[in-house]
């Protein structure tokens, strides 16, 4: 099969990405409980960046398949699985030995949701991680009834499914993005209040806007100086969800007073937990109910870009030049 391979972990980004090789190599082996999977589509993610750099919390054996998710067909099962074989899914397969940047990906069946025949191929590339992200993280939101919500990274895939939550529930949005394109972009779109941090007057806007709008509830992927404005500009009783490191700088400048007389809440969020957290078949309904979502296009991942194998290369550097345009795809 064809795959990508990584050869060795490089935090200078660019030199991860030079490095990587295209491969051929023998198709796995399968465990008792392992399917194996004809990719249709992978998708990159900033968590397969942080990985190529080795600064992502996988670090496998070298060399490694990079990619942690993907779509396509079951073409076989293990001697434990049976009656999957042709079955549409998408995975995310964090398995030292497999990788979805490859023609075939091995997966465990917990690594699989068996997807609706309807669900459209390049939706389905990207449907395991940021939709059940931002469904998780919404579910606070809505619980205590917050009015308003903050985000930052607002350009990305996961603000756009949050974004979306928050519409359907009734409630306002603070976008926070890095680039004025992006916020131009935003706003075109729909979105009533955006800020570019890079805006001289960031901070003052910030305190206003929360002011006006009171969000009880904000989603940090970002770190750095940002994670302090944004946690010291909510109001008492309020929770930041921290769940992106994309700026790779600790939180700054946290207000102390905010945490002690303010009961501020700083808590993290992290995908696999949450999903091993929920009652026995509560993943599922909610997997039905993102689907259907998918299937009538009220949710949507945007795909910026499609490239095959081979030009794995150029796919990055296009997908690293402009996040926010969207998804880059990897097709085989
Ligand atoms: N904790 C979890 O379980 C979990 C699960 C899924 C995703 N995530 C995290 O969620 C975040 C978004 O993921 P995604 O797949 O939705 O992203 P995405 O669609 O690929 O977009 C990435 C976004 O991040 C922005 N960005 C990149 N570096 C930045 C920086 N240094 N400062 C500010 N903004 C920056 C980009 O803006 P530009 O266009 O300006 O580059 C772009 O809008 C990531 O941090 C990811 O790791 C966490």
């Amino acid at each position: 099969m064809k795959s990508v391979l990584l050869p060795d972990y490089n935090k200078n980004v660019l030199r991860a990405m030079l490095g990587l090789k295209i491969s051929d190599l023998e198709l796995p082996v399968l465990k008792e409980d392992e399917v194996l999977v004809k990719t249709e589509a992978a998708v990159c993610n900033p968590s397969d960046i942080a990985f190529i750099q080795g600064v992502y919390n996988i670090i496998k054996p070298l060399p490694a398949i990079p990619g942690f998710e993907a779509a396509g067909v079951i073409v076989d099962e293990g001697k434990r699985v049976q009656g999957l074989k042709g079955k549409k899914v998408s995975a995310f397969v964090q398995s030292n030995d497999s990788g979805t940047w490859s023609e075939y990906f091995v997966a465990k069946t917990s690594d699989i949701i068996i997807l609706d025949d309807k669900m459209p191929d390049d939706q389905a590339a990207c449907f395991t991680v940021n939709p059940f992200t931002a469904y998780g993280m919404f579910q606070k939101a809505k619980h205590i009834k917050t009015p308003a919500i903050m985000q930052n990274a607002s350009g990305s895939q996961v603000a756009s499914f949050l974004r979306k939550m928050a519409e359907e529930a009734g409630m306002e949005v603070i976008d926070i993005v890095r680039k004025e394109e992006t916020a131009s972009f935003l706003r075109d779109e729909g979105s009533k209040y955006v800020l570019a941090d890079s805006d001289e007057n960031f901070d003052k806007k910030l305190r206003q806007l929360c002011k006006k709008l009171k969000p009880h509830i904000a989603y940090d992927a970002v770190g750095g100086s940002l994670s302090g404005k944004m946690y010291n500009s909510l109001r008492p009783n309020s929770e930041m969800i921290v769940y992106g490191g994309l700026s790779n700088k600790p939180m700054n400048d946290l207000n102390v007073m905010g945490a002690i007389f303010h009961n501020k809440i700083i808590s993290g969020f992290n995908l696999i937990d949450w999903k091993a957290s929920l009652k026995e078949g509560n993943f599922e309904q909610i997997s039905i109910h993102l689907q259907s979502k998918f299937i009538e296009g009220v949710y949507k991942t945007k795909i910026a870009n499609t490239v095959d194998i081979d030009s794995i290369l150029k796919g990055l550097k296009s997908y690293l030049g402009n996040m926010s345009a969207g998804k880059l795809l990897i097709k085989p």
